[in-house]
């Protein structure tokens, strides 16, 4: 704690959606100005940005709730905030209202922008029972909290979660992890409903901002120093915005209204759909120059059968057709994917469905995850749920598949020159630059830091599994 200033830490779990949703967190947090500090352990307030997306993530989020009770009974002042996709569930609200008093905001993926509200209407809260410093009953509230007492917490908690919003509010403030890159939220939510996915009960139905004011914040970061700019969303390529003179923009009129802004050097996007890569998106690759050669583009399973159970609407046939035509258009395109090992029902000849395809495809690289039982979500309910040891040794089998094919894809680079975005110290040895290639290669090399923010030449040299080493070009 610093004195007489607020200070702030978040910890976010799960994917670049949430990432992007703490940097707006710290964003408005910062126009108060409050100050982020790295240390929770040490912080007035600690938000915890929560993921549904698999069983380990409820795990874990569980044993962070458990840290903030320490902090609290050291400091009563202290803050703890939970939100994101996990308090979206009806039944985790209620198990963190029933069993971790010392929560003191709750919020949800909604109404992100009502956070600072929701600390002031606490502040509030806890003038009217405030208690002078170092008195008894101040240090009996720090005990009751240690003592799972309920309602020594009641009285100060603010709980504000909805199932949808309405309108996307535009204009918030967000802090950007990194000075040249930038996430940019295109649309929201999920109509999909693949049947083991929790994502479109917590995050809502499918929304798109409108492309003006895409522009605009696309134009806004460039002024601000990015160069590379990745949209989101849960299904980023169904994007249909509503333009005030031009009716409705797909993703694609997107893409080419974002490639001419200037200054702007790099368009990524995550995370398309297999169903909605449309010819013309396929085409924009080859035409638009500022479109990077990569994209992840989830399988989930090799085997229609799985697919057609999975409700993915396409077939392993479709897919595969999908992963020609962008090598056709492409050739250097760098793809990877997500799979899920041991959906319910999944028979041994269905799995090596799966090894099959990442072996005709050739992934750059992988997310392999372990089916898990979302409550809710229609494949909770499938009889046949794949004992735990047969998922985990299928899982093992398509890790070896896959870190080969990296390992493969990425020794191809050893000898090339690639023009690489210089986006900060290297996380492993603060003295080694480190950036991405085009195609989205991780790529450390020795340099000047006044180099940070440049796109530059480099010579790969080394190569391993999940990233490449190089030298500078003159
Ligand atoms: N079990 C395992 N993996 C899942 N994913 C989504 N839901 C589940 C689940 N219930 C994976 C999918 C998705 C990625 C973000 O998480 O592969 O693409
Ligand atoms: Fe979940 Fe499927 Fe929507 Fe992706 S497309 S968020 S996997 S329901």
């Amino acid at each position: 704690m610093t004195e007489n200033i607020t200070t702030y830490n978040i910890t976010t779990f799960g994917c670049q959606m949430n990432e992007h949703d703490s940097e707006t967190i710290s964003g408005m947090l910062q126009q108060r100005g409050y100050i982020q500090v790295p240390d929770r352990d040490d912080c007035d307030i600690a938000i915890i940005n929560t993921c549904s997306v698999r069983e380990n993530a409820d795990k874990r989020f569980f044993g962070t709730l458990g840290q903030l009770k320490k902090i609290k009974v050291k400091n009563p002042d202290f803050i703890a905030c939970v939100c994101g996709c996990m308090m979206q569930q009806e039944h985790i609200i209620e198990a963190v209202k029933r069993k971790y008093p010392w929560v003191d905001i709750i919020f949800g993926t909604h109404n992100i922008h009502e956070f600072p509200d929701m600390l002031d209407q606490l502040y509030e809260s806890r003038k009217k029972e405030a208690v002078p410093e170092g008195s008894e009953i101040r240090d009996r509230r720090a005990y009751n909290i240690a003592k799972h007492d309920v309602r020594s917490a009641k009285n100060t908690r603010v709980v504000r979660v909805y199932d949808d919003k309405k309108e996307i509010i535009e204009g918030l403030p967000a802090k950007r992890l990194y000075r040249h890159k930038s996430f940019v939220n295109i649309m929201y939510g999920c109509n999909n409903f693949c049947t083991y996915c929790i994502v479109p009960y917590t995050r809502g139905r499918e929304k798109s901002r409108r492309p003006e004011d895409i522009i605009n914040e696309v134009r806004n970061l460039v002024q601000d120093d990015v160069r590379e700019v990745t949209l989101l969303g849960q299904n980023v390529n169904s994007y249909k915005g509503e333009s005030g003179g031009a009716g409705i923009w797909d993703f694609t009129d997107l893409i080419y209204a974002l490639n001419d802004i200037e200054g702007l050097e790099r368009i990524r996007f995550m995370t398309s759909h297999p169903k909605d890569l449309s010819d013309k998106l396929i085409r924009a690759f080859g035409e638009c120059d500022k479109l990077c050669h990569y994209i992840h583009l989830p399988v989930q399973s090799g085997s229609s059968n799985v697919l057609r159970r999975m409700n993915r609407r396409y077939t392993r046939e479709q897919y595969l057709e999908l992963v020609r035509k962008l090598r056709d258009t492409v050739p250097d395109i760098a793809i990877s994917t997500d799979i899920i090992v041991g959906f319910p029902g999944e028979t041994e000849e269905e799995f090596e469905d799966t090894l099959s395809l990442a072996e005709e495809v050739r992934y750059d690289s992988a997310f392999t995850f372990l089916y898990s039982v979302r409550k809710g979500t229609p494949a909770a309910e499938y009889e046949d749920q794949i004992p735990e040891t047969v998922k985990h040794e299928r899982f093992g089998r398509l890790v070896d598949v896959m870190n080969r094919c990296s390992r493969e894809k990425n020794a191809a680079y050893v000898g090339r020159i690639e023009k690489v975005l210089i986006e900060g110290y290297s996380k492993k040895d603060e003295g080694i630059l480190s950036g991405r290639t085009d195609t989205f290669k991780l790529v450390d090399f020795p340099g000047d830091p006044a180099l940070i923010g440049q796109i530059k030449n480099i010579r790969i040299t080394e190569s391993n599994t999940f990233s490449l080493k190089g030298e500078l070009e003159e």
